[in-house]
């Protein structure tokens, strides 16, 4: 965004998402106007425009400076007076070097000399162009928010007292922040994301008097005014350190008090790690401030594996590249090492000693790096995996799901799954997720098609053998769950269900709170919570009265309540590598499952040495450490940022009429029907209304639209989805996409896109624009009458989406329910005897017209959109090769076009019925 709109107007704060972006290019255009003032001086027309402007600017970032602690209140307020005194010159110096410092992190490192008097050398402002090695070398700086309400002369002894504090051995530095109240802490940790630490005093306040709505959004975690006002004087330190947990679990808050110890003993601190008594024993709270980073810091066995690699060791064991030693005495091989380096040799080993430790039986620091991420990421046991969460499927799976048990799978859910089942033995009823034709996509199984599953089992009789509900959230296009509901509801039928719920796409969503109350481990820590308090127990009992008797009918559209005896048992797998760092490969299983100990936990070791294999990568491990150290001291900002890059690319795409013309970023309208959503929310920016509350659909909807995920509607340019990801954006501008749809893209933003980066995919889609505009404007008439065609073809001729359709009698259970014995079916495809091809030409379509049940033998997974359309023992349904016949990918795994659809023989298949019904 501009920092000035043409006629040096500012553009308005309604065009802001963030806060933070407001507060940078506020820095950025107050630079420009101070710079302009000192070329024309106040006098002129133009220098009267720019010393209003300037005193603007000042007026805006008053109170969001408040939260900050570089410049801090004193230096504003000086360079205040330089505007107000005329003195631009040396205004000019320090607003040029404030916002130098802001945008290269440079005041994290040194202090920044704000008068001109002082020498700067801003050669060395620029963080970017210092070495990783010198980067490396510094200390990490953070702020820590003390909350207090205190007059200018009591911040300034707070802020030096701390301050005095500080010694050259420390491992990090900070500044202090003063604000005072409750509602300015929320404000402080939601803003501004140098926090590491609050320091909560007996004098704050209650209210804030920040009247900004870009910051007073952020109240909304506090709770409505009522439920604020009634909060006591006495309660607002405790209850600071309670919104604080909440909100931002991972940062440490410290209570000081003059209460008694015996008063404060039984009181709900959330997370705070110290109280207190003595208000003025500096040392002790600065060296605890420093303790509580330091935690979230250390890197267990990121550190041993360094520590390892400085020791001299003799190798008379595998892995001849360790210590890099065939590689120096190689011929051939050289420019391998030096590609990489000499380090990433000397810390390849397959030792398990010397200070290592081994992933199949930690004990030493890789037990220790997986408690820190249980702790980072809100589980009672995380276990670190170094083949992705393709093998963390398969290990849950296998850890839960015993031959014969039912699991009721989302159909489009990753290829690990399916094959969980095939290694199983599980009965598998497949749900539908539900369509969007439009534009050949799915969104995600409604929670009544979970629900009438789960009664129509019940129904049966069968609801003792049903294990595991298994869904994925977010979905690649970005649905997510509302994953309390799902749990709440199916509980309520179910009351010891399993849940797996596939994050793979999600790792990052713990770390920013809108985000977080739809994880798998935040739900099941507040549903274990929740199903304690008294009222859960007296709503299950008024509902249990209720629907005494009651038909599927009244069940499915009951918000249902789960039995107090519940038990929360979840699950979530997370691809580290695809939203966090990790190197590829790296990711973690968490689990909260109130009977892990007694009924799985051997069952889980077992599945974790069946899939894991005996050499795991140090390096994968390692990275899997060093990325939860980050995410426990920089996810919030990182995450904060990746929206705000996204919301910009939505933002921008929207009111640009050129790309208007092609392109559509699909909204939350586009992508979820309005019947899954409660509030009447359609978008996250609109032209006309600017910015949607995001906080409400989030609380209440029954599927949201992750917004760092972008759809983007292609079919306008003419090309399809894979044509304009390869030939267009791979070919001509470099631009790596991930998936496509016949007529969608999707653009991920992950939290190391970069406002240039989005500035640059924007300026690529204009150009993409100007050229399809000068095309059409030379095109013949029959040129553009074919244009329309395709593009026609393309946007409105869309192949309807198949449901699944059953499983074959040979491989589904006795009744009326829809379960199918997955493995049966692909085992007994081994045996070529059993198999047969088919064309899919006219032939085969009026077979299946006619009433002939042909039976898939494998999987088939056309690439988009990359789940199976079959799988092994299912009928192949008119529609499904319909859909195949019309797609026009070339990549569909488990077909081969030059035999044809693979099927199992009516032979085949009466043989085992009858096996079965003898
Ligand atoms: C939903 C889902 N689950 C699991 C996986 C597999 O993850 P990994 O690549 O880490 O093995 C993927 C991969 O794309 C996925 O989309």
């Amino acid at each position: 965004m501009n920092s000035q709109t043409g006629d040096g107007a500012l553009p308005s704060i309604r065009d802001y998402y963030s806060a933070t972006q407001l507060r940078s290019d506020r820095w950025s255009a107050l630079r420009e106007a101070t710079e302009g003032l000192l070329r024309t001086g106040a006098e002129s027309r133009q220098g009267k425009k720019l010393l209003k402007t300037a005193a603007d600017l000042f007026d805006s970032l008053q109170p969001i400076e408040a939260y900050w602690a570089f410049p801090g209140g004193a230096s504003f307020a000086h360079m205040r007076r330089l505007l107000e005194n005329g003195n631009y010159e040396d205004l000019q110096t320090s607003v040029r070097r404030v916002s130098r410092a802001l945008t290269s992190g440079a005041y994290r490192r040194r202090t920044i000399p704000l008068t001109s008097g002082e020498a700067d050398n801003e050669d060395y402002e620029d963080e970017a162009s210092l070495s990783p090695e010198a980067r490396a070398l510094g200390r990490p700086y953070f702020e820590v928010l003390i909350v207090d309400e205190v007059n200018e002369q009591q911040e300034r002894f707070l802020r030096h007292s701390l301050q005095r504090m500080a010694r050259p051995e420390d491992p990090f530095v900070y500044e202090a922040v003063v604000v005072p109240s409750l509602e300015d802490a929320l404000i402080g940790i939601l803003f501004n994301h140098n926090v590491q630490a609050v320091v909560v005093r007996p004098g704050l306040a209650l209210k804030s008097d920040n009247d900004l709505p870009i910051l007073n959004q952020y109240l909304k975690w506090v709770g409505d005014d009522e439920e604020v006002d009634s909060i006591q004087p006495y309660e607002y330190g405790p209850e600071a350190c309670r919104l604080i947990a909440k909100i931002r679990p991972e940062l440490d808050a410290y209570l000081i008090t003059d209460r008694s110890a015996e008063d404060i003993a039984g009181l709900d601190l959330g997370r705070c790690r110290r109280v207190f008594y003595n208000q003025e024993d500096f040392l002790e709270l600065h060296l605890n401030i420093l303790r509580g980073v330091g935690r979230r810091y250390k890197t267990p066995f990121f550190t041993a594996l360094k520590e390892y690699s400085k020791q001299p060791t003799g190798v008379f064991h595998a892995m001849p590249i360790s210590r890099g030693k065939s590689i120096s005495r190689s011929h051939w091989i050289q420019d391998m090492g030096a590609f990489y380096g000499p380090n990433i040799f000397l810390a390849e080993t397959s030792a398990t000693s010397g200070g290592l430790d081994s992933l199949l039986e930690p004990r030493g620091p890789i037990k220790e790096a997986q408690d820190m991420a249980a702790r980072a990421f809100g589980s009672k046991h995380t276990y670190f995996a170094t083949n992705g969460t393709s093998t963390c499927n398969k290990i849950v799976v296998q850890a839960l799901v015993r031959p014969g048990d039912i699991v009721l799978v989302d159909r489009d859910c990753h290829k690990s799954h399916h094959y969980g089942m095939v290694l199983a033995g599980a009965n598998v009823v497949y749900m539908d997720s539900y369509p969007l034709h439009q534009y050949s996509m799915y969104g995600a199984v409604p929670l009544s098609e979970i629900k009438h599953h789960l009664l129509k089992l019940r129904a049966e009789g069968k609801l003792d053998r049903v294990r595991m509900v298994l869904l994925t959230n977010c979905t690649f296009d970005g649905v997510v769950y509302n994953v309390q509901r799902v749990m709440e509801e199916c509980l309520a039928i179910k009351k010891d269900l399993v849940f797996l719920w596939d994050e793979a796409w999600f790792a990052f969503a713990r770390f920013e709170p809108t985000y977080r109350q739809r994880t798998a481990m935040s739900t099941a820590n507040t549903l274990r919570e929740k199903l304690k308090e008294p009222a859960t127990a007296a709503a299950w009992e008024k509902q249990q009265a209720e629907l005494d008797g009651a038909s599927e009918e009244v069940w499915l559209t009951t918000r249902l309540v789960p039995p107090p005896d519940a038990r929360v048992r979840a699950y979530a797998t997370q691809s580290t590598h695809k939203t966090l760092t990790s190197l590829r490969q790296g990711s973690m299983i968490h689990v909260n499952d109130q009977d892990f100990k007694g009924e799985v936990e051997q069952a889980f070791h077992e599945a974790f040495m069946t899939h894991t294999s005996t050499s795991p990568n140090y390096q994968i491990i390692a990275s899997l450490d060093v990325g939860r150290r980050q995410v426990e001291l920089e996810g919030f900002e990182f995450v904060q940022r990746q929206v705000e890059s996204a919301m910009a690319i939505r933002r921008a795409v929207s009111t640009h009429p050129l790309l208007e013309k092609y392109f559509k970023v699909l909204t939350v309208a586009d992508l979820i029907p309005e019947t899954y959503r409660a509030t009447e929310s359609k978008e996250y920016y609109n032209p006309k209304q600017g910015w949607t509350d995001k906080h409400t659909m989030w609380a209440e909807d029954e599927f949201v639209l992750d917004p760092t995920r972008i759809t983007l509607a292609v079919g306008g340019t003419g090309w399809d989805g894979d044509t304009f990801k390869t030939k267009i954006l791979m070919d001509k501008y470099g631009i790596q996409i991930n998936k496509t749809s016949r007529n969608t893209v999707l653009f991920m933003t992950n939290i190391g896109t970069t406002r240039s980066s989005v500035a640059y995919l924007i300026e690529v889609l204009v150009e993409i624009a100007n050229e399809l505009d000068d095309l059409l404007d030379d095109a013949s008439k029959m040129e553009r009458r074919s244009f329309q065609n395709r593009v026609s073809a393309l946007v409105e001729h869309v192949p309807p989406l198949p449901d699944f359709s059953c499983f074959h009698p040979a491989f589904r259970a006795e009744g009326n329910t829809p379960e199918g014995d997955i493995r049966t079916a692909y085992f007994l495809a081994y045996d070529e005897d059993n198999c047969d091809y088919l064309d899919l030409d006219d032939r085969l379509t009026e077979r299946l017209e006619k009433g002939e049940e042909l039976v898939s033998t494998s999987f088939i997974i056309p690439y988009p959109p990359g789940f199976p359309i079959l799988v092994p023992g299912q009928v192949i349904s008119p529609e499904i090769l319909k859909f195949m016949r019309a797609l026009d990918v070339s990549e569909i795994h488990g077909y081969r076009a030059d035999l044809g659809l693979r099927v199992f023989t009516k032979e085949a298949l009466d043989a085992l019925v009858n096996k079965t019904s003898a």
